[in-house]
């Protein structure tokens, strides 16, 4: 197996006394798409200025491509490529000819088939020689991709990426990532909106109040909606009852002796517990132990809202 493209453990940051970020760990895979979803506030961009080496970290280690970033600095950054708040451009300029310009700069050198190819990757062949101040602001996005791929870097680090684009925008910009990612390269980018972190992850973490929990792939937020049920019953019917929702092939395990999880959807509790009444099982309590990933991240953004007012 291939070394992961970025390692990040015990990823920590604070601000005075104020800890922003607190003990992030997590690993992208190569060819991943990996997710940081959070509501405003929760450390998302702060993580990503650790990588890019904007801002320095209070512990913990970052590995790019096997690369340690304090001891191999430039090494580790000519591996990412980025786009941390919004990519400036020379509006009077084409896009053709802002990539030319960063690509001087670039310490790599770039050629004029490499320039071509990124333009193409990211569609732009059509208005590349157009100016800048004439872009969508999903071109002006797309630029910037090419622009942070020009180095052919092994991660792309996009901080945002569908804000203010339209769905129409953010479907192209999923579906060529996901293209982008078949080559081998390795994504990790952020948004607060979940619905869209579903689309066009292999995998997230939740971010919030600076600590990431909950990462998961996309195969398990698949059952979307799912929660986890508690039936408290006698412990005598315990082996009955599993049997009962396993021919319903339904999701159980016994946790306590009395106690029998189930995963499912909330408005299927009456359903099940009718199936469990049905076959003589008496049942005593019933409760939430586990809310869907969607609810437990609505909450979130709820209490975030709040809190602003
Ligand atoms: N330079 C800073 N000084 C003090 N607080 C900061 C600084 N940068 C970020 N923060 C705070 O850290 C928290 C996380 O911010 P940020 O990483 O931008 O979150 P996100 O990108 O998830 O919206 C916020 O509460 C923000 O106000
Ligand atoms: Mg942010």
């Amino acid at each position: 197996m291939q070394a992961p493209t970025l390692i990040v453990q015990h990823l920590t940051k604070r601000i005075g006394s104020k800890e922003i970020v607190k003990d992030v760990s997590f690993e992208i895979q190569p060819g991943e798409i990996f997710g940081l979803l959070g509501p405003n506030g929760a450390g998302k961009t702060t993580i990503i200025r650790i990588i890019v080496g904007l801002i320095k970290r209070t512990e913990g280690k970052v590995m790019i491509q096997s690369f340690d970033l304090d001891e191999s600095y430039k090494e580790s950054m000519n591996q990412i490529g980025a786009i941390v708040e919004n990519p400036e451009f020379y509006k009077y300029m084409s896009g053709y000819k802002n990539l030319k310009h960063y690509a001087r700069m670039s310490l790599k050198n770039i050629t004029e088939e490499r320039i071509e190819e990124v333009v193409k990757l990211v569609k732009l062949e059509k208005a590349i020689h157009n100016k800048v101040k004439t872009y969508s602001l999903g071109m002006r996005q797309r630029l910037g991709v090419a622009q942070a791929l020009l180095h052919e870097p092994s991660l792309l680090i996009l901080d945002e990426p569908t804000n203010g684009l339209d769905p129409q925008g953010m479907r192209e910009f999923r579906n060529y990532l996901k293209e982008l990612s078949q080559s081998g390269t390795s994504v990790l980018v952020s948004s607060h909106l979940l619905s869209e972190m579903q689309l066009m992850c292999d995998r997230f973490g939740i971010m919030e109040k600076g600590v990431l929990t909950h990462i998961s792939s996309i195969e398990e937020t698949d059952v979307e909606g799912e929660i986890e049920v508690a039936f408290t019953i006698d412990q005598a019917d315990m082996v009955k009852a599993l049997d009962v929702l396993g021919q319903r092939n339904e999701k159980s395990k016994e946790m306590l002796s009395n106690k029998l999880h189930v995963s499912i959807l909330y408005e299927n509790i009456p359903l099940i517990t009718k199936e469990l009444v049905l076959n003589n099982i008496n049942v005593y309590e019933i409760s939430v132990v586990k809310k869907s990933l969607k609810d437990r991240f609505l909450e979130l953004t709820k209490e975030k809202e709040e809190s602003l007012v």
